[in-house]
């Protein structure tokens, strides 16, 4: 159903629940089937008359908003009816949709309530797939206004005004007042035969220009696991975004401005007086970038020249602007390996780039009187109440800050740009900074976060193993390649101890060692809550067990492996379907497993909307896990004693490629690179 659609169903709904309210009113002012015995009750009649003109204005209200909305279109959610060719919603959402309109036609003053609907664990399937649990809390405010009603008559009340739907085979009142949602199976195998002759489709959503920056490390410092995790992060955002097909901007914020340049340049100058006719041999860039602070930090000669560079460089003096050029040169390649071996495409947009930007921003607040002057700073206050802590925009030396280079960023993303989401994906550490650059925005008129979204994707640090910050025994900042090497060599040594050296040749081991290298430090990272602190550990992510990559590594090749191995050409899943393969969902398994995969668009949903990544980690294990019990219970390929096939059941093995179909887009989500054998 196309948005116009879904918003035009949604407009018949409300004017169908008007046009009932107004009945009533008529009816009532006109007093019909009614005998008054007393004045007493004539009053009463009168006062819920009022009432419900009340409710109508209302109402009338909420279709004005949605007609407003239909037409600006901007932040309009779809009502979600799904037809026959477009099955790819989330139920919830439906649900949502559903049982919402059934509570204003069950109760009108209650217009508007959204209904609260939650998924029952396939375990408990007896009490049905979904759950609708608003009756309770609608008996509170019905109760509130004189009403009073137990949570199961209101149940059985909203239960009556269910409109039909394709998706709902029965709903029925239970315990208290919960109405229990069974899914139809009808529903489930069209979504599931769709899948298999279409691929996994994203849920309907309005398309937006989304801009991640993520990554952003600092040249000529070390890239270090805070911004691994920002990496890792922020790739499995983008990929997300753009699977539910937005326009994404993947932007590389690197720090590649600022005074400690000038002791950079100055360095570069006196140890490579050659560097204007050939690339200076900087093996080591942390090294050089310590030597250079110690020089600053014990010649004043020397601190001299490097102020003069940084004036230099900033004034774009063609030398100084060639070193920065081959220094910034060295780190990008350093960043880029990093970016390669994970497989994250990434933009750079360096704070240099913003250089200009920044003469200008500082320009457009002065002129809107936002600046103030603070003992020779030029400072701003994120908003009018002047409360926390102001912005430097220019220092009493005339530079700018990351404060400027943050505040014209965000003016070029959102104007030149043109993004209406900005995701910053950075560490909580500095939550303040991001949230004074948003207010500070809105306050100069930059960011309205009425028609645009500003996200801080906030993470916690790398913790050790003892707890600790995360560093080498030492105490040194580990190396991400040292990381990213010593993960490779555990993964090796893993399939090693299971022998898998024996049944793969050297070039499939070798995919095998990278993809649970690399997908074990990303898995292990994304199945945490973000919000969290996090230990890392490669004995704990490279266990074969539990929520981790390399069970799901495993539990994926072996179901792709299973239409593989049986002996009949299932390469083309919708010409399996067309000679007439039908999925059953007859076992209690095969239902569980099919419901199970229906999930996926309610879990996209739901990520997609706060941006923690860790439920699709659960739902990877939850698919695999329900799927083990399938398999244990549902033959799909029976043998004789001799292991001659004797019989495959096609339908069960359309639903094991339902299953791997699921399994991979999600795995590709969270930039796991799955591979044919391992
Ligand atoms: N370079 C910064 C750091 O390493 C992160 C930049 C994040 N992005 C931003 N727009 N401030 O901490």
């Amino acid at each position: 159903m196309s948005t116009l659609e879904g918003e035009n169903a949604a407009l018949s709904e409300m004017e169908r629940i008007t046009a009932k309210l107004q009945t009533q009113i008529e009816q009532t002012k006109r007093g019909e089937g009614l005998e008054f015995e007393d004045d007493e009750e004539y009053m009463k009649l009168q006062t819920e008359n009022l009432k419900l003109k009340h409710r109508l204005a209302i109402l009338n209200k909420a279709i004005a908003a949605e007609q407003n909305a239909t037409s600006s279109a901007k932040h309009y959610v779809p009502a979600t009816l799904p037809t026959a060719i477009d099955e790819m919603i989330s139920i919830t959402e439906h649900l949502v949709d559903l049982f919402t309109n059934a509570i204003a036609l069950a109760f009108p003053q209650l217009a508007g309530t959204t209904a609260i609907i939650s998924s029952v664990n396939a375990s408990a399937a007896k009490f049905g797939d979904y759950q609708c649990n608003s009756a309770m809390s609608l008996a509170k405010t019905l109760k509130t206004s004189g009403i009073n009603k137990s949570p199961r008559v209101i149940a059985n009340e909203v239960v009556k005004n269910v409109a039909q739907s394709p998706l709902v085979a029965k709903t029925e009142v239970a315990g208290a007042g919960y109405i229990n949602v069974f899914l139809k199976k009808e529903y489930a195998l069209n979504v599931i035969s769709n899948m298999l002759r279409f691929g996994v489709k994203p849920p309907l959503c309005r398309k937006q220009r989304i801009l991640v920056d993520f990554s952003s490390p600092n040249i000529a410092k070390q890239m270090h696991v805070g911004h691994l995790r920002s990496t890792i992060i922020g790739d499995s955002i983008c990929r997300l975004m753009e699977f539910l097909g937005h326009d994404v901007l993947r932007i590389n914020h690197l720090g590649d401005w600022g005074t400690q340049f000038g002791m950079l340049i100055a360095h570069l100058e006196e140890s490579f007086p050659n560097y204007i006719n050939e690339s200076p041999p900087i093996g080591d860039l942390q090294a050089f970038y310590k030597e250079s602070k110690k020089r600053f930090d014990e010649d004043e000669e020397f601190k001299k020249r490097a102020y003069n560079c940084v004036v230099l460089l900033q004034s774009g003096d063609p030398n100084s602007t060639k070193a920065w050029t081959q220094i910034c040169d060295v780190s990008r390649a350093e960043f880029q390996a990093i970016y390669e071996r994970l497989d994250v495409r990434i933009h750079p947009i360096g704070e240099s780039f913003y250089q200009s930007r920044m003469i200008d921003i500082v320009k457009f607040l002065d002129s809107k009187g936002l600046l103030e002057e603070d003992e020779g700073r030029k400072i701003m206050w994120p908003d009018e109440t002047k409360t926390g802590i102001p912005l430097t925009i220019v220092k009493s030396d005339g530079g700018f800050t990351y404060d400027t280079s943050d505040m014209a960023a965000i003016r070029y993303r959102l104007y030149e740009q043109k993004a209406d989401w900005l995701v910053y994906v950075v560490d909580s550490g500095q939550s303040t900074h991001l949230q004074n650059i948003y207010r500070a925005a809105e306050r100069a008129g930059i960011f309205d976060p009425k028609t645009q979204r500003a996200d801080h994707v906030n993470f916690g640090v790398v913790l050790g193993e003892d707890g600790k910050k995360f560093k080498t025994r030492s105490g040194e900042t580990i190396k991400l390649s040292d990381l990213l090497d010593e993960g490779l060599k555990r993964a090796l040594d893993k399939l090693l101890e299971k022998e898998r050296d024996k049944v793969l040749t050297a070039e499939e081991l070798r995919a095998a060692q990278e993809s649970v290298a690399y997908g074990c430090i990303k898995y292990a990272d994304l199945s945490h809550n973000r919000a969290n602190d996090y230990v890392f550990s490669f004995d704990k992510m490279l266990e074969d067990r539990g929520n981790t990559a390399v069970y799901l590594l495993y539990a994926f090749t072996r179901i792709c492996s299973i239409s593989r191995n049986c002996g009949e050409d299932f390469s083309d899943l919708g010409k399996v379907l067309d000679a007439g393969v039908i999925i059953k969902l007859e076992h209690e398994k095969e239902w569980k497993l099919a419901k199970t995969l229906l999930k996926f668009h309610d879990v996209l949903n739901r990520i997609s909307k706060d941006l923690f990544i860790h439920p699709l980690c659960e739902y990877c294990y939850e698919v695999c896990t329900v799927f083990s019990e399938f398999y244990d219970n549902c033959y799909c390929i029976e043998k004789n004693k001799s292991g001659e096939i004797v019989k495959v059941n096609r339908g069960r093995i359309l639903l094991c490629e339902a299953t791997s179909a699921v399994l991979k887009q999600c795995l590709n989500i969270l930039g796991l690179k799955p591979v044919a054998k391992i």
